[in-house]
């Protein structure tokens, strides 16, 4: 074959996130690759990460001079006329438009998600050439003492749950006196409907790397270790694979490179650690029990893991989408980040829309947003087309929203002021089918599975709480027994060592309060039947 130019390689790109992979997108980047071979065109395929539109995936995507041309849910059997269709500049039935301008895309505001989808995930050279390690550059170029001074102009927040601001939790473990820190990102992504971190992991593990690599040389740990659930085998996969080239690159490792190549003198080492896969292993401390190689039950606080975490030293613990955010900061300035968003909660959030929902997937936006445009707007409504009855927000510990709180802004305070939660940023719909007596007893019972035992509201308390609901469900003193779940809620929440115990009480009350219907006696709930 003679050498192609530029412009005749055909470059197409197929997604290697989980999403795609669980609908068969290996086997169709190899009908792919065998049918340009057959047709002797030169290609490029590129197994990028997801864009974040689910219903989409496999979403198969060719350069144009335009821009890349999608084609949505493509088969390993669509590829001969695909490939017809792609080689002879036809129209095809899977053809989606410019993916850039499919509403659901075009709407967002990427900052930490800007790569994803577009990169080659394994490639530092696309990684550098769309923006990454300037955040490194800017960073060294300031200092740590100001690059913790912009994490914490930029308003940056916790994305893990809490929402503590990430710039205190950065000083707070830089001013501890220590031979030794850490830097601990958390992975282990447990709340129902989020995928954010995999996506991260599949789709731009290079920014993980350089997020938590600008946190190590700011609070001067030169450990950093990446806490990641046994489930996401591709993503394990996929950041061992980066942090590798990173170590070759030397942007990893005893004397990492600045931007004019030359080392900075600075170290920074970065490890994987896989955790089982316990739902209170995503809790800070149980994480660095876990990680230390204990059982993971949660330490009681104080000490705060900032003065005394991993092996007992200082330690920063982020969650991913946190430490994702930082590069960007860094390199486009902590004003830029804080001109996004409202109130106290600054930037933007990667939302993840799951459940029964027409358009489901990674939707970042600036905070502000309302529940309402979330579910109606950019999710479509229900994929089974029936009204939608209820949402949860913020994982297995999050509360129901029903359509009257739709106008809730997507924001920490506004969440909390409705009792309720953004967590990661999950947010699963429910249609008129949903049973929320059923979602109540869920609630309790997942405490009880995943508790850690420590303290008794939770351990004990949500089990009582399940035998109390079905108790309610099979109509005995249905009155009484909804009373007792009520106090049994109140003491979890303010008893329980950590909100694994302290927020399961959550989406229980809020079930009760939003769709009392569903917690009538069991005569008058056969009635309304
Ligand atoms: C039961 C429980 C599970 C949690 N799971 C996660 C998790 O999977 N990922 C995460 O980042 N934070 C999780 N958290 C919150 C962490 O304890 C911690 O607040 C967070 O990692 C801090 O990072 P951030 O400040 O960047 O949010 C969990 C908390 C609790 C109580
Ligand atoms: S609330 Fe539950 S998970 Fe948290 S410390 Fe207590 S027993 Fe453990």
């Amino acid at each position: 074959m003679s050498e192609a130019s530029a412009a005749d390689i055909l470059t197409l790109y197929v997604p290697r996130d989980s999403a795609a992979l669980a609908v068969g997108a290996d086997d169709v980047a190899a009908a792919i690759a065998s049918a340009a071979q057959r047709a002797g065109r030169p290609f490029r395929l590129v197994r990028n990460g997801s864009r974040g539109m689910h219903w989409l995936e496999p979403l198969v995507e060719v350069a144009t001079p335009a821009g890349r041309v999608g084609y949505g849910g493509v088969t390993a059997e669509d590829v001969p006329s695909l490939m017809a269709a792609i080689l002879g500049g036809t129209s095809h039935m899977l053809d989606v438009g410019l993916v850039e301008e499919i509403p659901f895309l075009a709407r967002q505001q990427r900052l930490t998600f800007r790569r994803c989808g577009i990169t080659d995930p394994l490639s530092i050279e696309d990684y550098c050439t769309h923006g990454g390690y300037q955040g490194l550059a800017r960073s060294l170029e300031i200092g740590a003492a100001d690059t913790i001074e912009q994490v914490l102009r930029s308003g940056l927040r916790g994305r893990g749950g809490a929402g503590f601001p990430t710039g205190i939790k950065w000083r707070g473990a830089a001013m501890a006196k220590a031979d030794q820190r850490y830097v601990v990102c958390n992975a282990d992504e447990g709340d129902s409907g989020t995928f954010a971190d995999r996506m991260v992991m599949e789709g731009d593990p290079f920014c993980l790397i350089e997020g938590m690599t600008i946190a190590g040389l700011a609070i001067d740990a030169t450990i950093g270790m990446v806490y990641i659930r046994s489930e996401y085998p591709h993503a394990i996969e996929m950041l061992q694979a980066a942090i590798d080239t990173a170590y070759r690159e030397r942007l990893l490792g005893e004397d990492i490179v600045g931007a004019d190549g030359v080392g900075t003198g600075r170290r920074f080492d970065l490890e994987i650690r896989v955790g089982a896969g316990a739902y209170v292993c995503g809790e800070e401390t149980s994480l660095l029990e876990s990680i230390e190689g204990k059982r993971g039950q949660v330490r009681a606080k104080p000490p705060l893991p900032v003065h005394e975490g991993l092996w007992g030293k200082p330690t920063v613990i982020n969650n991913l989408v946190t430490l994702a955010s930082v590069p960007v900061i860094l390199s486009e300035g902590a004003e830029a980040y804080r001109d996004f968003g409202m109130g106290r909660s600054r930037g933007t959030m990667p939302i993840q829309l799951a459940g029964n929902l027409k358009f489901t997937g990674l939707f970042e936006t600036a905070f502000g947003i309302t529940l309402g445009e979330l579910v109606d707007d950019v999710g479509g409504g229900t994929a089974s087309g029936r009204e939608v009855r209820a949402v949860q927000c913020g994982g297995p510990l999050g509360a129901y929203f029903p359509r009257a709180l739709f106008d809730t802004p997507f924001d920490y305070e506004a969440f909390a002021g409705r009792d309720g939660l953004i967590g990661h940023g999950g947010i699963v719909v429910f249609d008129d089918s949903v049973d929320m007596l059923k979602q109540a007893r869920f609630a309790m019972e997942f405490c009880a599975i995943e508790s850690c035992s420590k303290c008794t509201p939770c351990r004990i308390g949500s089990t009582r709480g399940v035998e109390t609901l079905d108790k309610v469900a099979r109509g005995e003193n249905v009155a009484a027994n909804l009373v007792l779940v009520h106090d049994l809620c109140e003491t979890m929440k303010y008893g329980s060592l950590c909100a694994l115990g302290g927020f399961a009480p959550y989406p229980v009350q809020s079930a009760m309060n939003h769709f009392p219907e569903d917690f009538a006696p069991a005569p008058l709930r056969v009635a309304a039947e």
